[in-house]
């Protein structure tokens, strides 16, 4: 396929806004996934939309043959939301090229990524295609994978596989190849606190009821010690050391210093006692992302609102379990809980950390592939972002997740003007072929 057609191709499926956690988009996802599947049932594969409860996902494979490698390839074509829509220069579903780079939401994560796969593997197709290829490509990896690990046991004898491959992971700086052989596990919940029945006049009750939003806050600022060590008793009770020779490669990687570049803040903060690198590798967090009640419009308005929320999520490493986590956090927030108001931890999605021996048959396989395709020396990392059904794919299939990742540092991915470099997209194509070529081999 020549490079301006597969370009069409990103642009076609960049147009989508497949927004997985807007209800009002459902039909552009539905629209999403029928165009890809589409495009794979229309160059070869036997290809479909298919139903989970939720948003649909597709399921294409070439005619397999047995005897052969079976190679699951994953992705997904659901993307983050677009706000602050402010910031974008140019409109996320009206894809932009300028030079080497490509703009639009989903660009990098991960329309971009999958979609190189997906035409690398047609392309080979109409020569030579050496495995049996699945194509499981999800519409709610974004909002935690809520229906796939049913979806995965129900369909357990359809999706058996070998090995399990994925680009939806960094790229540690451009042209150098990257496996990544450890993600951190992600549990979400909600703290919501709640006091009067109605919103109530400061002045008149000010003093003498418990203010909500103060009581939220209270509670909040008992995560952290004032080192940024998370002081819920027993939270890093399951948490795998990191090993000596981790340290020492991830030591040598300059990654310290891209986190303070790339973040624009003014400081590294956290875990006194690890660099910033191991602190997002392979230290667990509890994060606040977002926090209401109350007044929000402009100026000011005297009430005692009758309620606040916090968004937290939690991320996770190994052996962490995120059903345990969330119950430390609870009985965390049933210790520190004041008086006068209610409260309620309203747990929401999860997913397991994972974490694979790199020095496996298949690792070997990926990292020769990334060395052939790049042209130069692979680095292994652990990565802090989340797939979450990356350890459901292991503990179901018992395989590996291979995580051949194209996304690079100033991708943007979940912030305004994401952005795809070319390059890797072509890259990704080639990385494929030479992943399947190899795994057949294994
Ligand atoms: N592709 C990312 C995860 C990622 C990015 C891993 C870069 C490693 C390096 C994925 O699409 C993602 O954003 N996942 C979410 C999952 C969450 C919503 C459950 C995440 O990590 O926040
Ligand atoms: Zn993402």
């Amino acid at each position: 396929m020549q490079p301006d057609d597969a370009l069409a191709h990103l642009i076609d499926f960049l147009r989508f806004p497949s927004i997985s956690t807007e209800p009002a988009h459902a039909p552009d996802m539905r629209a999403c996934a029928e165009w890809l599947s589409e495009l794979l049932g229309s160059n070869g594969f036997q290809s479909h939309v298919r139903e989970t409860g939720g948003h649909p996902l597709v399921i294409a494979r070439n005619p397999p043959e047995p005897g052969r490698r079976t190679v699951l390839i994953y992705g997904h074509y659901d993307v983050q939301p677009v706000d602050p829509l402010e910031l974008w220069t140019s409109p996320p579903f009206e894809p932009r090229v300028e030079g080497d780079v490509i703009t639009a939401r989903g660009a990098t994560d991960n329309k971009g990524q999958i979609l190189s796969h997906v035409l690398g593997a047609i392309e080979m197709l109409r020569s030579s295609l050496p495995v049996n290829v699945i194509f499981l490509i999800e519409g709610e990896e974004e909002v935690g994978s809520p229906n796939l690990e049913q979806f995965l046991k129900s369909h357990h004898e359809e999706l058996r596989c070998d090995v399990v491959a994925i680009s939806d992971t960094g790229m540690l700086a451009p042209g150098v190849p990257t496996m990544t052989y450890g993600l951190r596990g992600v549990a979400a919940a909600e703290l919501v606190v709640e006091g009067p029945a109605v919103d109530l006049h400061s002045g008149l009750f000010g003093g003498a009821v418990a203010n909500p939003l103060t009581m939220l806050a209270r509670m909040l600022a008992t995560l952290h010690d004032s080192e940024g060590r998370v002081a819920v008793e027993g939270f890093y009770d399951a948490v795998r050391g990191i090993e000596s020779w981790e340290r020492e490669v991830w030591s040598r990687l300059g990654h310290d210093a891209d986190l303070l570049q790339v973040s624009g803040v003014s400081a590294l903060v956290g875990e006194p006692e690890f660099t910033p690198t191991e602190r997002v590798w392979a230290r667990p967090t509890v994060e606040l992302n977002g926090l209401g009640g109350g007044y929000q419009g402009p100026g000011s308005k005297t009430v005692i609102p009758a309620s606040a929320f916090a968004k937290i999520t939690c991320r996770l490493v190994p052996d962490q379990a995120p059903e345990d986590v969330l119950e430390l956090l609870e009985r965390h927030f049933a210790r520190v809980a004041p008086q006068g108001v209610r409260w309620r931890l309203d747990k929401g999605h999860s997913g397991k950390p994972y974490f694979m021996d790199p020095g496996s048959s298949y690792g070997k396989a990926a990292q020769a592939a990334l060395r052939e395709t790049f042209q130069s020396e692979p680095v292994l990392i652990r990565e802090g972002g989340s797939i979450p059904i990356v350890q459901t794919f292991k503990e179901c299939f018992g395989v590996d997740c291979l995580l051949l990742g194209l996304a690079l540092t100033d991708a943007n991915i979940h912030s305004p003007n994401e952005r795809f470099s070319i390059t890797n997209f072509h890259a990704g194509r080639k990385l494929n072929q030479a992943l399947l070529r190899r795994l057949a081999e294994v």
